[in-house]
Parts: C-alpha cells; structure tokens; sequence
C-alpha cells in the first residue's frame, strides 16, 4: 500500500477500540504505582541511541497499551507511508508534491535528479560560505525570511553559538518597521551581506522587508537569495551566481538542512553544518530501521496519539533546559502545528477525531517560573518533554548542574506530587505525566539529532492520523485578507507613508464600509 489515500483511518481500526477501552483503566492508573510494580519499568521504558538517551518511564502507559499502540501504528499503513516519503513517492496529495528532507542529509531516494540536485546545491552554498567568511569586510549577515525560511537557521544560530566563529548574524522575519529598523542600526551597509529567504520570493513581509534592506545596502555585490523562485530573485536584482536554488520537495518548515541554512553555515563553518546533517542522518537510520518499540521518534508520536485521542489531553510543552533552545518550541510550533492542526484527512473528507496538539514550551527554568504553575496544579494534564544536554558547554559547571536537577526535579514533581488535602492549595495531584531526552552535549551533531526526531515524530503522528502533514492551506485566506484590506488601507491613505487612520482600521475590524461608520 504505498498510496496514502488508500490506508484506513485510525477510528476504522480495532486498536482503536482497544485503547478507547484501555483508557477508562488508565484514568485510574498511577505512574508511582507502576515503578512499585516494576522494578525493571525504567529498563523497558527507555531507548538508548546515538548518545541520546530518551527516557518514557514516567507516562500513563503499560504493555498492554504500548502493543496496542504500535498495532494502531501498523493498521494505519505506517510503514508503507515512511517507506513512500523517503523513496520521493508525492505524499503532499494536495499539492502532488514529494517529500524529500531526508535527502538533504544523506538519506537516498529513488527521485530521479533529487541526489544530484542536493549535491550540486551542497556545493555552491560551501562555495558562497567560504567566500563570506573569508572576505574580512563582512562583519554582519542579515537573514530575511519568514516561517520555515526563518525559525530553522534562527534556531540553529544560537544554539551552535559556541562554534559560531563567522560574521554575526541578524534575522529579520516580521513586517514591523521598528523591528528593520533597529536591526539596520546594528549594521554598516558597507559590512554587511544579505540574504532573502523565500521558497516562493513572492511572501509579503519577507519582500517588503527585502525591498528596504536592497536599498539600504546600496549595490548588489553582497545579496543573497535561497529560492525554489529563481527567475522572481534574478528580477528582484540579486546577482545569477548569488542565488541558491530550492525545490517543491523541500517543505518550508522541513528546509534548515537545505540551502535555508547558509546563514548557519556562514556563522559556523561549512564542517560544523555537515555534522548538523550528520545528526539528522542518524535519526532518519534509527527512524527508518528500528522496531517501533524502540523507535524515539516512533515513540513520542505514539504517547502523542495516546494522550490526544484516547485521554483527551490537548496540549504539549516543550521544555528544553537550554537557553541556546529557546526557540526550540517555536520551532516547533511550526513544524507540529503547521504540519498537524488539520481536519482533513488524505481521502479529501473532514475527520471525527482529534489531531495535532497545541505546542507551547519555554527553555527551562524560566518556564518554572511562568507557566510551570499550570502544568502541576491546573485543572488540564499537559504532557511535558523535557529535554537536557548531559555535559555543559562552558565551565560554569556548578550552573549546569544546576540547571539538570532543577529539570529532573519538575519531571518528579508532576509524577509524585504531593498530598495535602488540609491546605489544598498545596496539593500536588501529581501523575502527570513527562519524557525526559538527555542529549550528550550541545553541539551542531546533536542539535541535528534532536530536531529530526521531532520531525520523524510529527510524520508518525500525521501517518496515524492519515492527514497531509506537508501542506498548510490554513494560511491562505488571512493572507489574501491582509492583500485586500490593505489595498483598501492605502487607497483611503492615498500614499503607504501615511499611518492607517483610526477610522479606517475600524472600518475593516466591523466588517463594515468607512462609509458606514
Ligand atoms: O506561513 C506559510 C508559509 O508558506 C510557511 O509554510 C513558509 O515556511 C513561510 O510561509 C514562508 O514562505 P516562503 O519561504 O515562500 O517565503
């Protein structure tokens, strides 16, 4: 079964039936029990792979619930689905598109021009790395792209800050003036390359933001473009041999290992970017060759499935203990909400069950003194990844330390719990339940690792729940909206220099005609 369109839906299964079942007992399950109960629960509970330790002791599952679990996994056409995406079948059935990130790491494919194609663009992005970080008058590089051609290398960039050893590095995503602005300020347009990131070049915040750093450069000698658009780029103005070409197989959200990643590969060197690829390469082996039960990706997506669609829990936090990950639950943000918040599924009709979760997270401990609150005493279960490097990447050990017990101490904290029905207000219901990912250290091989995972995880879900993860039509109508209201904007301004006027802009939040007010 190779077409996605063909596999049954999760709720035409009998696993489904199973769990539904399976999960009236697990309400009433508790994790501690089950650590009584097993002594060995922590041995069976945890894979081991590549330095990456992920440890799933601590959720509200047994066997019986796994076996279930990875029997739903197979009756939805799993294997056949992973199989299809990486050998280029068009699994983006909407946009009858292959899906071929893997490939930018290594990982074959049977797609005719696809390896060459990554080989050849491979080459002249270490070409345009080298001769930035050779050329000592570049001291800056502004990276301008939006969604998938911003999140990745913004994510990258600090955290491989510690090998970053190239010209500093700016991005410059959102359509807000002051943001361009004090970015510029930083600058000299004499010291500076530019790079306009945009699969489509035709993205309305990343070509107005495009249009004013043009200017503000003066010349072209120092503009880059990353663009499956390379006739819109070369008219745009930026030199032929400047331009790095992209594909329809590259997702946004899916493109940091592509080309969108010359900003990273400037700032730490073309070596360190082919360890970050080396990294992805592994997860996508471990995802591609191991058994499900000792699959991370495989994994995180089943307990996904489980707390989505069985105990109705619907959100996930992302805690990585790491302040070079803070953008980590951004970035996933995208990749898991763009990817799963769908209703469709790959038959073309609207779905009866739960997908995609609300992903929200923090780098820890700032998160235990915001959100924190909620995840242990709120009246909803938030599942929590809590993701930790075992060794610090800088000598304040004492920190690093620290940081790893303050970690390993909300994971026990949402488990155990703590009883006090005299004063409720300090009662912890405890038993809910966390994964802990421990990652050797915070390097660029690593970083590559941890972000395929997540990436495998999300395919998985989206293969059980037999959606589209690659497209994302949810965008468009606040896109044409904001065309339309804008015209409307301007032609009551008559010149774009002029702010909206109060009158103007609450016409549009009515729904009504100026005229109307
Ligand atoms: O927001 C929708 C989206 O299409 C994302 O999927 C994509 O990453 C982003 O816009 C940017 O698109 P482009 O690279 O074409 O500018």
């Amino acid at each position: 079964m190779s077409n996605n369109a063909a596999a049954p839906l999760p709720t035409e299964t009998p696993e489904w039936q199973t769990l539904l079942t399976l999960s009236a007992s697990a309400r009433q399950m508790s994790i501690h029990q089950q650590f009584e109960n097993d002594p060995q629960r922590f041995d069976k509970f945890h894979v081991a792979q590549n330095g990456a330790l992920f440890d799933f002791s601590k959720h509200l599952i047994t066997d019986e619930i796994l076996a279930a679990l990875t029997g739903l996994l197979s009756s939805c056409g799993f294997e056949e689905k992973r199989a299809a995406m990486v050998s280029g079948e068009a699994i983006n059935l909407s946009e009858n598109r292959a899906v071929l990130h893997t490939v930018l790491r290594g990982t074959g494919t049977q797609k005719e021009g696809a390896q060459e194609f990554v080989k050849t663009s491979m080459h002249s992005m270490m070409w345009i790395t080298n001769k930035i970080r050779t050329d000592n008058t570049i001291k800056d590089v502004i990276h301008i792209g939006i969604g998938g051609s911003h999140v990745g290398p913004a994510l990258a960039y600090d955290a491989l800050k510690n090998v970053a050893d190239g010209p500093k590095l700016h991005f410059i995503s959102n359509i807000d003036g002051a943001f361009v602005k004090e970015t510029l300020s930083k600058c000299s347009p004499d010291s500076t390359a530019v790079i306009i990131a945009s699969k489509t070049f035709t993205t309305q915040e990343t070509m107005a933001n495009a249009h004013v750093v043009k200017d503000w450069i003066s010349g072209t000698q120092n503009l880059y473009a990353i663009s499956d658009n390379t006739d819109g780029a070369q008219s745009f103005g930026v030199p032929a041999d400047h331009i790095l070409p992209m594909r329809d197989w590259i997702g946004g959200r899916y493109s940091v290992w592509s080309s969108i990643g010359l900003p990273v590969a400037i700032a730490i060197g073309f070596e360190n970017f082919t360890h970050f690829l080396r990294g992805a390469a592994d997860a996508d082996q471990h995802f591609l060759l191991s058994p499900p039960e000792n699959n991370i990706p495989v994994l995180m997506a089943l307990l996904g499935v489980w707390y989505r669609n069985f105990m109705d829990y619907r959100a996930q936090a992302i805690l990585p203990y790491a302040q070079g990950l803070a953008k980590f639950p951004l970035y996933l943000q995208q990749v898991d909400m763009e990817s799963n918040g769908k209703s469709v599924s790959n038959q073309g009709a609207f779905i009866d069950y739960k997908t995609g979760p609300v992903v929200f997270g923090e780098a820890g401990t700032d998160a235990q003194h915001t959100f924190m609150q909620c995840l242990h005493q709120g009246t909803d279960v938030i599942p929590a990844d809590f993701i930790l490097f075992k060794n610090a990447n800088h000598d304040l050990h004492g920190h690093h330390t620290m940081l790893n017990a303050n970690a390993l101490a909300q994971s026990k904290a949402l488990m155990d719990g703590q009883e006090n029905q005299a004063e409720p207000h300090r009662h912890f219901p405890g038993n809910r339940p966390s994964s802990t990912l421990i990652l050797e250290e915070q390097n660029p091989y690593n970083l590559g690792l941890l972000m395929a995972f997540y990436e495998h995880k999300i395919f998985t879900q989206g293969a059980i729940w037999g959606i589209n993860s690659f497209d994302q039509w949810g965008v468009e109508l606040g896109k044409t909206n904001a065309k339309t209201i804008l015209e409307a904007l301007k032609a009551e301004n008559t010149s774009i220099k002029t702010d909206s006027s109060t009158k103007s802009l609450l016409s549009h939040l009515c729904g009504k005609n100026t005229k109307n007010l």
